[in-house]
């Protein structure tokens, strides 16, 4: 049986001379990926492109806004401290409904699985608005991890009619769920934006020098070992898992660690009580985008439990050990690159000495193409938005 899409509004079939696209982002991952598609979205002539930001972040959002020159049509500023999810979805269908109503957008462009994607889709769909889901079909089939945003991405996939699969796997769940919306293979916009990022680093020694100046001073005899770590599934014991683990791999006398902490309270409270005041670690405030990837380029070994960084890593050909027990990201997990140890004490431990230990293994981990894009992801994703054809991303 054939899946019928939602009718659309009335409203939305006003035929405009531009197709009025509002993009709806809230947190860093989603700015920093929405970044280089917000650009080609305002470089295309039948394209009327705003951006609204919710706020679900606050420092770290605007972080990224400033870094890509991204300037907010709407801010709804919903953060609050130690914000509960119902209580950030209520604050976000309020808001997002009201600027619904007030901007009458022909196309709602969301990123990803946050609370702020998820209710920036229903929003959408509750008023008969098309929605694009950029990111789309990446899965566990785990409610439980990564929790919620399992749930969000399957919800957000139901209720769009583009759907942007990064991968041909991301395709191929999305394929098997039987969805209504149309399915394109683009690339992940991430590998987008850490080109763009990488070249200026590249092309501009002084700028270079200036981030190496803001970072923490590098021991040369010592091996970064670059940390994140925020979430949710984690809090308690799995993070009382990850600070012992740094607190023993801290011992090493080839170590050197950096942990920029994310700004959630869940995440600050046991990482600063537990690490401070260690020799050998570093204990820093996020790093803006520029700043963090100069870092991963020094690192000998990057461990996190980060989605965005296990897609990044593979182009700057570094190690990625993640800290989670599955993955909705495979592609670099079975190209090598990334390996998954769990929040086990002795697991990363283990795992992290070895890399250290064994430089042949290491190198092993190095990729010479990145399987999650190319490089073109927003480019792909604006053609379709403009029903033209394409050569989609062969992941
Ligand atoms: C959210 C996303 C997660 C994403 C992560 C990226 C959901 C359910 N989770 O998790 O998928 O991987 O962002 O980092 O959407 N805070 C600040 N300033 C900031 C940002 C956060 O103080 O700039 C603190 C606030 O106390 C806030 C708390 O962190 O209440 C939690 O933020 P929230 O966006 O709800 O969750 P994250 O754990 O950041
Ligand atoms: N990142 C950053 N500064 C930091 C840590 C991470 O800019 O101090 C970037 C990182 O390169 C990646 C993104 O933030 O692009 C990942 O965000 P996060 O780990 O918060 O969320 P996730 O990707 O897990 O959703």
């Amino acid at each position: 049986m054939r899946c019928t899409a939602i009718p659309r509004s009335s409203r939305s079939t006003i035929i405009h001379a531009k197709t009025k696209v509002l993009s709806i982002f809230g947190t860093r991952p989603e700015a920093i990926k929405m970044a280089p598609l917000v650009r080609a979205l305002a470089a295309e002539p039948g394209i009327e492109s705003s951006v609204c930001v919710t706020g679900q972040h606050r420092s770290m959002l605007q972080q990224v806004l400033d870094l890509f020159e991204i300037q907010a049509d709407h801010n709804l500023d919903v953060m609050v401290p130690d914000q509960t999810l119902n209580g950030l979805s209520a604050r976000l269908f309020v808001a997002i409904d009201e600027l619904l109503a007030d901007t009458t957008p022909d196309r709602v462009l969301v990123h990803g699985d946050t609370t702020t994607a998820m209710v920036a889709a229903m929003a959408a769909f509750h008023r008969q608005i098309p929605v694009a889901h950029v990111e789309a079909g990446l899965r566990t089939y785990d409610m439980g991890q990564p929790w919620p945003e399992e749930m969000n991405r399957r919800a957000i996939d139901v209720a769009s009619d583009l759907l942007f699969a990064p991968t041909a796997s991301s395709r191929e769940n999305l394929q098997a769920e039987r969805l209504c919306g149309r399915i394109l293979v683009t690339g992940n916009t991430v590998v987008d934006a850490l080109q763009l990022t990488v070249s200026r680093i590249e092309a501009d020694p002084a700028f270079r020098a200036g981030l190496d100046a803001q970072l923490p001073p590098l021991a040369p005899d010592r091996k970064l070992l670059l940390v994140t770590g925020h979430r949710r599934e984690n809090f308690g014991g799995g993070f009382e898992n990850i600070c012992r683990a740094l607190a023993q791999l801290a011992q090493r006398d080839d170590i050197q660690i950096v942990y920029p902490v994310h700004l959630n309270p869940k995440v600050r409270g046991p990482v600063l009580a537990e690490l401070s005041g260690l020799d050998n670690v570093h204990l820093i405030e996020p790093l803006d985008y520029f700043q963090f990837v100069r870092l991963m380029q020094q690192a000998h070994v990057i461990l996190t439990d980060s989605g965005g960084v296990q897609e990044e890593a593979p182009s700057l050909s570094k190690p990625v050990l993640v800290m989670r027990d599955v993955t909705e990201r495979p592609e670099a997990v079975n190209a090598g690159t990334v390996r998954l140890v769990g929040t086990k004490v002795h697991s990363i431990v283990d795992s992290v000495s070895t890399l250290f230990e064994n430089d042949s293994l290491r190198h092993a981990f190095s990729l010479r193409e990145n399987p999650y894009g190319d490089g073109h992801a927003s480019q792909r994703i604006v053609n379709a938005i403009m029903d033209r054809p394409f050569t989609q991303f062969a992941s």
